[in-house]
């Protein structure tokens, strides 16, 4: 949440901070600002309350400057205007500000230094940190940004400058990322590497309670002990190609589009036919404590906590591993008891998600083994795990998680055949599971062929006011899944059930008005969900069945039916929820919402 950059360097700095934020806006999109170093001594800040392009008009491509921060924002103390925007400030105007993350203590600190004579011009927590520095500051703004942030209570990363040291970024962290950028006589920081990567692929990620001074041809990193820290120099490797549109008219779209390649390239060197299971390298384990565990837990929030539901049936059904997943956000306050053998899972597409990252770090504080499942390379719970699956699935940038989901259950079907054919699973059934799985990016295609057809249902149903979305089994995640997608994007009201439960109180809300979307596969419990369907039709229910091509007892029930192809009964995940994905997508162009950066949403949710 909230996106950060900071740049020195021979480049005019507004151009390269506006360019940066276009593309962090995903973090972010209420408000956003810059400060530039305008003439000497001199800063310039410029905000602007809505998209990064209300921002742009506010600056002249003209405007001077030798080095400067930019932010974009997504409100968490005080409402949405240009005020509250960042940068911020403290009184004589000399220092600037860029923070994401949460001041906890705010409060206290801003009561001690309004008492001092500083004066608050904005409604925000961040705010204190600029009239902090500014207290300390004499002379040294390293040292005046270490005295600052040791009296804040919270998460942050910001960076600093300072009117009488030009040329000069301070960054921090604590909770909240950081990365460096290291150019040809220039220098970056920012909140991801997305912001960096048309300028340079060398960075250095910055860890908690670490500092870092930087001038366009220079970096030193301390800790705020003033401990000298050497860190490694990493290479990014996504291109920035993988960032654009690529001829698409939204990130969304294109990234549905991506993900037979995803998959394709989650699976490429890890599956083995001579040995019919998968080979997953980064998980740190020896084949002996993975023969041991007894047990799986899986952590995660929105779209990944339902790929990890899926992921939690294939270990249980495939691998015969007791597993369960659960919400990042309820196992952190539970004090959750860690039991013996048992493998710890946060999947994060990001690697940055709050309720995800302190959970993960509860979990190992009490001793349990937490591996990473992540997409973004580099980042935090990804390097801060015991181990882990990169899914790499390519950058992610509209904020509704599409490609991550069929990438993270990817890795749970890998993982899942690799931890069977440890244990009693043949290895005809291990050869299988292989074909199965390569058989998948083909039958997405075939759905994606086939979108305009899901075109035309959208557009029929997107002035429905409410939704229902049953599946069962290893379907019933996906059926969650596709009810957070339609509301997430088109503002629609929409509710995911395992079908058996209808009966259990949803089935109140059967109306003519509100159309139900059955998952229906061919698999065991598929008469059970056809019986689920008619009750449904005998409520005067309007109904949308995903089924498996030809399907005519499905057919004739439905109002209208949306094909996907046949496949082995565990693998109906992935074809089941590309058309949920589709119809949303095109639900939310019907309405005209803005698909990629939906209301009050953020990609990245680092706060809690
Ligand atoms: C939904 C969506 C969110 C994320 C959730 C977790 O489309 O994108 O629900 O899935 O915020 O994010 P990550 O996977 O980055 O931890």
């Amino acid at each position: 949440m909230c996106g950060i950059i900071g740049y020195c360097g021979p480049k005019k700095p507004a151009q390269v901070l506006i360019e940066g934020l276009k593309r962090l806006e995903y973090r972010g999109y209420d408000s956003s600002g810059i400060c530039v170093n305008e003439s000497a001594n001199q800063l310039c800040i410029i905000k602007s309350k809505g998209k990064i392009k209300e921002l742009q008009k506010k600056v002249s491509p003209q405007l001077a400057g030798t080095y400067g921060i930019g932010h974009t924002r997504w409100a968490t103390h005080g409402v949405v205007n240009d005020n509250n925007a960042h940068p911020h400030k403290g009184c004589n105007g000399k220092v600037a500000i860029v923070h994401n993350g949460i001041i906890e203590n705010y409060e206290k600190l801003r009561e001690v230094l309004t008492e001092e004579g500083h004066v608050f011009t904005t409604e925000t927590d961040s705010e204190v940190i600029a009239h902090l520095i500014e207290k300390y500051y004499t002379g040294d703004l390293e040292r005046a940004v270490k005295d600052a942030v040791s009296l804040v209570k919270g998460t942050y990363g910001i960076v600093c400058m300072h009117a009488d040291e030009p040329d000069r970024l301070i960054g921090a962290r604590n909770g909240s990322p950081l990365v460096l950028g290291i150019g040809q006589n220039e220098m970056f920081l920012a909140s991801d590497v997305t912001a960096i990567i048309a300028h340079t692929k060398q960075v250095v990620y910055l860890e908690d309670r670490e500092v870092v001074n930087i001038t366009p041809t220079s970096y030193v990193t301390t800790d705020l002990n003033d401990q000298q820290i050497e860190k490694d120099i990493e290479q990014i490797t996504w291109e920035l190609q993988e960032m654009e549109k690529n001829g698409y008219s939204c990130f969304m779209e294109k990234e549905i589009h991506e993900q037979p390649e995803a998959i394709k390239r989650g699976i490429t060197g890890r599956l083995s036919l001579e040995e019919a299971t998968a080979k997953l390298g980064g998980l740190n384990l020896t084949t002996k404590e993975l023969i041991q565990i007894e047990r799986v837990k899986i952590i995660a929030a929105g779209t990944s906590f339902h790929a990890g539901m899926v992921g939690a049936y294939l270990l249980e059904s495939v691998a015969r591993i007791p597993a369960i997943a659960e919400l990042a956000s309820e196992v952190r306050y539970r004090n959750p008891i860690i039991e013996k053998n048992t493998l710890y899972f946060a999947v994060s597409q990001s690697g940055e998600t709050a309720d995800t990252l302190y959970a993960m770090k509860e979990l190992q504080r009490k001793g349990a083994t937490v591996l990473g499942v992540c997409n973004v390379v580099g980042s935090t719970i990804a390097r801060e795990s015991d181990g882990g699956v990169y899914i790499h699935s390519g950058p992610e940038i509209a904020v509704a998680s599409t490609k991550a989901f069929t990438s993270q259950i990817t890795v749970f079907y890998l993982l899942s055949l690799l931890l069977a054919r440890l244990r009693d699973m043949s290895f005809e059934n291990g050869t299988k599971i292989i074909n199965d799985m390569n058989s998948i990016p083909a039958k997405i295609d075939k759905i994606l062929a086939g979108k305009n057809k899901i075109m035309e249902l959208a557009k029929k149903y997107a002035h429905y006011p409410d939704f229902l979305f049953l599946g069962r089994g290893i379907n019933y995640p996906v059926a969650l899944e596709g009810a957070l997608k339609l509301k997430e994007i088109s503002y629609i009201h929409a509710e995911g059930y395992s079908a058996a439960e209808i009966k259990h109180g949803p089935i109140a809300l059967i109306n003519p008005d509100t159309p139900s979307i059955f998952l229906i596969p061919n698999d065991s419990l598929r008469e059970k969900v056809i019986s689920n369907m008619k009750e449904v039709k005998a409520r005067k229910g309007k109904v949308i069945a995903v089924a498996v091509e030809g399907d005519k007892e499905v057919s004739d029930i439905a109002d209208d039916i949306i094909e996907i192809p046949e496949t082995h009964e565990l693998f109906y995940p992935f074809l089941m929820v590309l058309p949920l994905q589709i119809f949303s997508y095109y639900c939310a162009l019907e309405l005209n919402r803005d698909v990629d950066q939906p209301r009050n949403l953020a990609k990245s949710v680092t706060v809690e």
